[in-house]
């Protein structure tokens, strides 16, 4: 049996070393963290960041990791578009993704010549679930001559069969470009339904959308919001894309993970509503004392696989690396790369 890694070994101590080392990034989080939390946070965040450094590895982190990823050993973090431009532009030899599977095949697509490693193979998501590139195939003799537009949120092997990707932020945009390119006033669009119908409202593109839902935004009622707004009055609702369209309608704004955190950094409401993952929350808090947030804790269970200790083993162990088959990566990168031609603002260093 090989050795067992360190950071599984034993739980990493305090030490008053440590707790002075790492004081700084404590104050990043401190609004969201009592410090009895942090005592068992540091050592790992401790040595995550040394280990980084030798490694010549960058961790990119969704929105939806928690606040000690996020804020304490993230070298970049932001939405999926934001990330994948991330990807496609770090000079370090080693990718550790900070998110789900699909993210981390995203950053192999773009760059296959790094490591890419994510530290829990089991971090998937609903939405890739439902899919695969046969269903694409059997949605393109269906609908012969008609674009397929893909939700960053799937396989490699649907990604090949697709036109051109989208994510939440430039799903409007890409779709309109696609059908333009194309001489068509439909589009196919998989696999996220809740997506397609918010996004068919913003334009007048007909949309054909695949049934795939996003098992964390589904949850969402349209009563719930009403019941956060007669609970909390004057509250501010800001809602992800992925939610049902009827979810969308009760909110005061919808967009991505990061066009949310934007929301909150150019309004300052006095209060206000995430309707995602409640991880979010938490991130945006940590930098806003100011603001009070109403937090509806819908968790993904695919995010939360990514912990401090999961993360240090991986770049500890250089586990677990992203494959993808060369001949599908290089079909799934034109429909990334396509997507990356729609201008959008770049991705936020973490400071
Ligand atoms: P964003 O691109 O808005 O970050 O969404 C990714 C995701 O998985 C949301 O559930
Ligand atoms: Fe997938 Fe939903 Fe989790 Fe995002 S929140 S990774 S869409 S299951």
């Amino acid at each position: 049996m090989g050795e067992m890694p360190r950071s599984f070994e034993k739980e990493l101590a305090y030490t008053p070393e440590i707790a002075r080392e790492t004081a700084d990034l404590y104050k990043r989080v401190a609004h969201v963290m009592p410090e009895i939390e942090w005592a068992v946070h540091a050592p790992y965040i401790a040595a995550i960041n040394k280990l980084k450094k030798e490694k010549n590895a960058v961790i990119l982190a969704h929105n939806y990791m928690t606040p000690e990823i996020f804020h304490c050993v993230s070298d970049f973090r932001g939405d999926s578009l934001q990330l994948a431009r991330e990807a496609a532009a770090t000079d370090a030899k080693v990718i550790v993704q900070a998110g789900v599977h699909f993210m981390a095949e995203t950053s192999k697509i773009l760059s296959p010549d790094k490591t890419v490693l994510i530290p829990d193979t089991r971090a998937g998501c609903s939405l890739a679930a439902s899919i695969t590139g046969a269903d694409v195939r059997l949605l393109k003799q269906k609908y012969p001559g008609l674009p397929v537009v893909t939700y960053v949120n799937t396989s490699a092997d649907v990604k090949a069969e697709s036109d051109v990707c989208c994510t939440s932020s430039n799903a409007v945009a890409v779709v309109e470009d696609i059908a333009r390119e194309f001489g068509v006033d439909t589009v196919i669009m998989t696999p996220d339904e809740y997506l397609a119908l918010n996004v068919a409202k913003q334009t007048k593109i007909k949309i054909i959308a695949w049934k795939g839902h996003c098992e964390v935004h589904e949850r969402f009622t349209a009563q719930e919001i009403r019941d956060y707004r007669e609970a909390n009055p004057g509250v501010v609702v800001l809602a992800h894309p992925e939610c049902p369209p009827e979810v969308v309608a009760e909110a005061d704004f919808a967009g991505s993970t990061s066009a949310m955190i934007g929301y909150v950094g150019k309004h300052h409401p006095k209060r206000v509503v995430m309707v995602t993952e409640c991880s979010m929350s938490d991130n945006v808090a940590a930098e806003h004392p100011e603001v009070e947030f109403i937090k509806p804790c819908n968790l993904c269970p695919h995010m939360k696989r990514i912990t401090l200790p999961q993360l240090l083993h991986s770049l500890e162990t250089m586990t677990y690396e992203v494959t993808v088959d060369p001949a599908i990566a290089e079909r799934a990168k034109a429909a990334v790369e396509r997507m990356l031609a729609v201008k959008m603002p770049v991705v936020a260093k973490a400071a």
